[in-house]
């Protein structure tokens, strides 16, 4: 696949079965994610790998989380069975330092930018991706929990996996209702 149709055609994937990405694979998916724009060379990110039993870890992690913010029986099952939707799950994270040129802002986007980078390698590689947010991102208690610090924000879970189904490619949406020029 060239780099064009990869842009063209990236789309998610939210049925993910195993295999999960292999060593191989997983390594490429991570350069990519070191791959993207960087203002002043912060590396203001960091990837935290769920596979096998990580995945029921992070499910742990996620109900003793929610359970903390009063959630009900039903969602803490519910939450506590969402790592399993995939074989592997990166969560993205913008470790955010204080810098006099670089705004939390831009190290959030940039951490994102890591995240999308590593979905389109994943979907490169035949592979298939999605990023999940959801108020766990935005959660203290799993922030504490991950060993995160008081201003790291969770940007994304990417789910990564092979895909369930083959879905057809989604048509391309047009960007002329969203252009202008000055
Ligand atoms: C920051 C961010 C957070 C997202 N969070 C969720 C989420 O929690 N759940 C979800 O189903 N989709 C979420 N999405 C959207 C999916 O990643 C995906 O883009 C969407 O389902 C559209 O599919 P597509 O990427 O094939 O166009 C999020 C996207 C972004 C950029």
């Amino acid at each position: 696949m060239d780099a064009i149709e990869l842009l063209l055609t990236r789309q998610s994937c939210p049925r993910l079965i195993a295999p999960a990405p292999d060593e191989d694979q997983l390594n490429t998916i991570l350069s990519a994610g070191m791959r993207v724009p960087d203002h002043a060379g912060l590396t203001p990110w960091e990837f935290i790998i769920s596979t096998g039993d990580g995945l029921e870890k992070l499910g742990e992690l996620f109900v003793a989380a929610s359970k903390a913010a009063g959630e009900d029986e039903t969602v803490l099952v519910k939450v506590g069975n969402m790592p399993l939707r995939a074989p592997m799950v990166i969560t993205v994270v913008a470790k955010v330092v204080e810098h006099p040129k670089v705004p939390v802002l831009e190290q959030h986007i940039a951490a994102g930018c890591a995240c999308m980078a590593m979905q389109q390698a994943a979907f490169a590689l035949g592979l298939g991706g999605i990023w999940r947010t959801g108020g766990l991102a935005f959660n203290q208690q799993l922030h504490q929990d991950l060993g995160l610090s008081a201003d790291d924000q969770i940007v994304g879970f990417l789910y990564l996996g092979t895909p369930a189904v083959n879905a057809p490619i989604k048509p391309l949406k047009s960007a002329d209702h969203l252009v202008r020029y000055l």
